[in-house]
């Protein structure tokens, strides 16, 4: 079997496949010195990194008045690049328009919903709505494509910086047209929108397109706006950032050289916007800053460790997009802006460049060479410290992750694959970022966290080393044994068709709570609740609960005792459907809480509860591997583990040491089959 990072290098020309992972590292030359920029460049050069990052914020020393641009300046840092053998990632600048631009053409601001403009003095406050920004990004972007676009020192270009870093929401009149042209464009009729939004309830019913705002809660007295339109306006939102990188994506493409790739940099959990609308980019890259103050990880040290699926959901969602990525930016030790900013672990900074690794990534880049003296980042980590040359603890992490890689890259491969049982448990996440928004929108108790419930499933079926992809509706799901489609509240009958020949071809089919309630309008189907999916679970769903935050419910399975207290679908089978879970107190004891059938070659799963360690729903998922023939085995908790061209790849992100289970014909590489905390282990067998 080829493995995914076989077939993933074959596509990209971008990449050479016996490097593996490159590392690099973002630098500002505008921000430094030019006397110290030779020292600098030759610095990041030594310390093993291959390429660097230019120019995402320097729109100000680009273009410094209008329509006069200087790119002299860069020029020379870009030949101190290339003479230290770096090669350049080359940015559009278009996340700071500069203080020219602003104050000429205010309109170019984002509103809030407050209905206040943003205003200069911070960055990325620009409307993607708005035709002059996107006149006058076009031009900018224009000059420097035809400036860098065949100099082959730059290996690609990334368009902006974080695309919805501050959130979509746009009031700003430009906003107000585009939306409703967009409407136009997806309707066809005003009657048609009638209908799609429900608006013969509370008499919403619009004459004409023109007379829809964009739905603003804060402004109605009841704080709702039509769930329809909110859903609408999250597509819209999600669009407009999307088309906003297109353009740029196009005059780069008009203008340079095939041989240099375009993306931009994703966050890695915002889900306000949608990197697979952005499918046109040659691939999407995306930013990961793991400790900052939101997980308490696991144990004792768990805060300076992090939560240890975060880089591998981030690989495991977006490489697929386009069967390639890398991380643009990695923590490179403390930041400044968490809630909290605590020392990272020591070694953990290498543990995050092995994780980039293991998630067949092509390359991984830290934020930032030098920790800044002035602005926004001040106490912000660097790769060096604040005398611009003494390494940090996560630059000398760079380092000897870099001295690793040259060594490994001695035993890369071209033939070497992953191990069959591994491949063969490769699991397919379906996701489809309108589920979560359509809940988001109305979650029905406070208790709910999308991203919780995503990740629980996720984290499950990792832990059983399982590798994952996430899909999309139009892929070809038959390259996956197992599907998983995590509360998938919005779809209609051409999936649930597509899902009933995926399991009576062989297929298993897992779906979990909330899923099949709607149509793609946001609407209940006028059946039973969930009847859009009953025929393919063999049951039903009957009802759903949930419970305050001081009471939990009880599930048995199996002879053993779990407990929820988020969601809960409770469900009825049908005779031929097995139970493999019921409730065990509130009105419904004895009530299934999963329901099991075979269909065709393959099985169907439902479970109604969602935990809140996912431990039960792991249980389930065991359970439907082993039935579908699937070998899983059960790691260590905290540890991550994958194989890439053939190496294995373990990490412990536990506050503990843990024994790891090293397949007996492994050779070690790096590390020992006792990990503390941080530690790596590589492989090959
Ligand atoms: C990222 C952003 C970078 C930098 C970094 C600081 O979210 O893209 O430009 O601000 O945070 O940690």
């Amino acid at each position: 079997m080829l493995s995914l990072g076989a077939a993933a290098q074959a596509q990209s020309p971008y990449f050479e496949p016996s490097k593996m992972i490159e590392a690099g590292v973002y630098y500002y030359p505008e921000a430094w010195p030019e006397s110290q920029w030779d020292r600098d460049l030759a610095k990041i050069a030594d310390m093993g990194f291959e390429f660097t990052h230019f120019a995402e914020f320097a729109w100000a020393r680009l273009e410094p008045t209008e329509g006069n641009y200087d790119f002299s300046w860069l020029d020379k840092a870009l030949d101190l690049a290339a003479k230290h053998g770096l090669k350049v990632v080359m940015c559009t600048p278009t996340a700071c328009p500069p203080a020219w631009l602003s104050t000429k053409y205010p309109e170019i601001f984002l509103m809030k919903n407050n209905g206040q403009r943003s205003q200069h003095g911070s960055r990325e406050h620009y409307s993607w709505s708005s035709s002059k920004y996107r006149e006058l990004s076009a031009k900018i972007v224009t000059e420097m494509a035809k400036h860098y676009g065949n100099d082959k020192r730059i290996w690609g270009w990334q368009i902006g910086n974080e695309p919805s870093h501050y959130g979509t929401v746009d009031y700003q009149p430009e906003a107000v047209a585009r939306f409703q042209t967009w409407l136009k464009n997806k309707y066809g009729t005003i009657e048609k929108l009638n209908d799609a939004w429900g608006a013969s309830f509370w008499s919403l019913t619009y004459n004409d397109f023109t007379q829809i705002a964009l739905p603003n809660p804060e402004k109605q007295t009841s704080g709702m706006s039509s769930q329809h339109s909110l859903l609408d306006f999250k597509r819209f939102s999600a669009d407009e950032c999307a088309s906003f990188l297109s353009a740029q994506k196009s005059i780069l493409k008009a203008n340079i050289s095939n041989k240099q790739f375009v993306t931009s940099n994703f966050m890695h959990n915002h889900f306000e916007v949608d990197a697979r609308r952005s499918n046109d980019l040659d691939f999407v890259s995306y930013t990961v800053y793991p400790v900052a103050g939101y997980s308490k990880g696991l144990g004792e040290q768990g805060f300076r460790l992090g939560d240890p699926w975060r880089i591998s959901f981030s690989n495991d969602y977006f490489r697929p997009i386009k069967g390639v990525t890398g991380v643009m930016e990695v923590q490179p030790g403390q930041v400044n802006w968490g809630s909290l900013n605590p020392q990272i672990y020591p070694g953990l900074v290498r543990a995050w460049l092995w994780n980039a690794f293991a998630g067949d990534l092509k390359f991984a880049c830290s934020y930032r060479f030098r920790q800044p003296l002035y602005g926004s980042e001040l106490y912000h980590a660097g790769i060096v410290g604040p005398d611009g040359i003494t390494p940090s603890s996560g630059g000398l992490e760079y380092e000897q992750f870099m001295k690793e890689m040259r060594e490994l890259r001695k035993q890369y491969n071209p033939k070497a694959t992953n191990p069959k049982d591994y491949e063969a448990r490769r699991t397919a996440v379906l996701f489809n970022i309108d589920n979560l928004w359509d809940i988001n929108i109305q979650k029905l108790t406070y208790r709910w966290d999308s991203e919780k419930n995503l990740m629980g499933i996720y984290n499950a079926v990792k832990s059983m080393g399982a590798p994952v992809d996430f899909i999309a509706e139009d892929a070809d799901f038959k390259k996956y044994k197992m599907l998983i489609t995590p509360s998938y509240q919005l779809l209609d009958s051409t999936l649930v068709a597509k899902w009933t020949k995926y399991v009576e071809n062989g297929g298993h089919l897992v779906l979990t709570c909330r899923t099949g309630q709607k149509d793609r309008n946001g609407h209940l189907w006028e059946m039973p609740l969930a009847g859009s999916i009953s025929k393919l679970i063999g049951g039903k769903v009957k009802l759903y609960d949930m419970l305050p935050d001081d009471r939990t419910g009880g599930i048995t399975s199996y002879g053993k005792q779990y407990s929820w207290n988020v969601w809960a679908d409770v469900l009825e089978n049908d005779p031929k459907t097995e139970v493999l879970a019921t409730y065990t107190d509130q009105f419904y004891a004895g009530k299934a809480a999963v329901i099991s059938r075979k269909l065709g070659k393959g099985t169907v799963t439902y479970i109604g509860p969602t935990t809140n360690d996912a431990a039960f729903e792991k249980s389930v998922i065991k359970k439907v591997y082993s039935a579908a023939g699937l070998s899983v085995i059960d790691l260590p908790d905290g540890v991550i583990m994958e194989y890439r061209n053939g190496f294995g790849i373990a990490i412990n992100y536990n506050s503990i040491a843990q024994e790891f289970a090293l397949p007996v014909n492994a050779k070690i590489i790096f590390g020992s089959k006792t990990m503390a905390p941080a530690d790596v282990l590589v492989w090959k067998e």
